[in-house]
């Protein structure tokens, strides 16, 4: 099995800020109960701006500091719940945008553990397939996918991609990942797909278009879901928790990661956290706080570090690196 590392990594968040006070014009809330419930204070949403334009903007970042032409990927991968139609394929937008026209394409849906989900599958592609390199990003538009009249879910979500470039190497990289799903509690947090109303269907199956959440339900899942898959990323590695130098998280809510600091006994300062100015945007939490730790030089080469994800489905999971 080869090494494959992440050799580039970007973001792009639209420009538009939406503050806790301009949602409060919208539904019945205020900043005060959001920041103490959640920990968000602001989002960036999308004034128009489709998820393969997102994710095309985060990938050119990336593959700029990985000093990867386009034309040189030979895999896409996108992972969303939001992509901008069926078909194309998110990743088949983004190849068309960069001009990637070697790379194969598709669109994986894990919701919020998207991303590392689909650091595996392309560490895995990479090594059956022989590619030298991979584009793999997470990226949003879930304002479209939001009651903005539920003021349990509409404080939650916002938009914006990151994006990773693969590319093979001679260090360690990804060192392991934890992929777990737990299906039985899918109804916990849904995004319905088309009605079924055909001439043919026995009833109409009328589906809700937009994002349902038993909030509490979630809420227990996620801290169980990052405690166990950092408990079980680094066993059998003989790496020790001490050793990490950050905990990167989906960004849901700061309460979650700070309860599963606590159930891990790690110092909450071991976790990267910026959901405060950028919210829950599902899949693309994870790099946009890996590009973030980026820029402002936290990541040292040798660093060992753990993102761990939960999200709709429900699924979860974790990716253990070595910077
Ligand atoms: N503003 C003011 N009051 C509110 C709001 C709001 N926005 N939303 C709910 N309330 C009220 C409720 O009506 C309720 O009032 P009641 O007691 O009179 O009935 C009270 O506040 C408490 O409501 P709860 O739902 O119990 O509040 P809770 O403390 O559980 O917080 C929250 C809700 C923030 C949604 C929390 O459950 C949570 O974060 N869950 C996890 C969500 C999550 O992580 N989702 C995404 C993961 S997957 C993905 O990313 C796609």
């Amino acid at each position: 099995m080869n090494n494959v590392k992440i050799a580039g990594i970007g973001a792009y968040l639209p420009s538009l800020v939406v503050t806790n006070d301009r949602i409060s014009e919208l539904v019945e809330t205020n900043d005060e109960w959001i920041v103490q419930r959640t920990g968000v204070s602001e989002r960036r949403i999308s004034e128009g701006e489709n998820t393969s334009d997102i994710a095309t903007k985060a990938a050119k970042i990336a593959l700029e500091r990985a000093g990867v032409d386009a034309k040189d990927l030979e895999l896409i991968i996108v992972a969303t719940i939001s992509p901008d139609m069926f078909i194309p394929s998110a990743a088949c937008l983004v190849q068309s945008n960069l001009d990637a026209d070697k790379a194969a394409c598709f669109d994986i849906s894990v919701a919020c553990s998207g991303f590392v989900y689909a650091l595996e599958i392309a560490k895995g592609l990479m090594n059956s397939m022989n590619y030298k390199n991979a584009l793999v990003v997470g990226a949003e538009v879930l304002s479209k996918v939001t009651d903005w009249t539920d003021r349990g879910t509409c404080i939650l979500f916002g938009d914006g991609g990151g994006a990773a470039v693969l590319k093979q190497s001679e260090t360690k990289g990804i060192i392991k990942s934890y992929l777990r799903a737990d299906g039985k509690k899918g109804n916990a947090l849904t995004i319905g797909g088309p009605d079924i109303d055909t001439p043919f269907s026995k009833e109409k199956i009328l589906k809700d278009k937009y994002i349902k959440m038993n909030g509490r339900e979630v809420f227990k899942f996620a801290v169980g879901a990052i405690e166990e898959a950092v408990n079980e990323v680094i066993k059998d590695t003989n790496i020790s928790l001490e050793e990490i130098k950050y905990i990167v998280p989906h960004q849901a809510n700061s309460r979650i990661i700070e309860l599963a600091a606590a159930k891990l006994n790690l110092n909450i300062d071991k976790f990267y956290i910026n959901l405060d100015k950028v919210a829950n945007t599902s899949s693309a939490t994870v790099p946009i706080a890996l590009n973030e730790m980026y820029e402002k030089g936290l990541l040292k080469k040798g660093d060992k570090i753990i993102l761990v994800a939960f999200g709709g489905g429900l699924t979860y999971g974790s990716t253990l690196l070595e910077w």
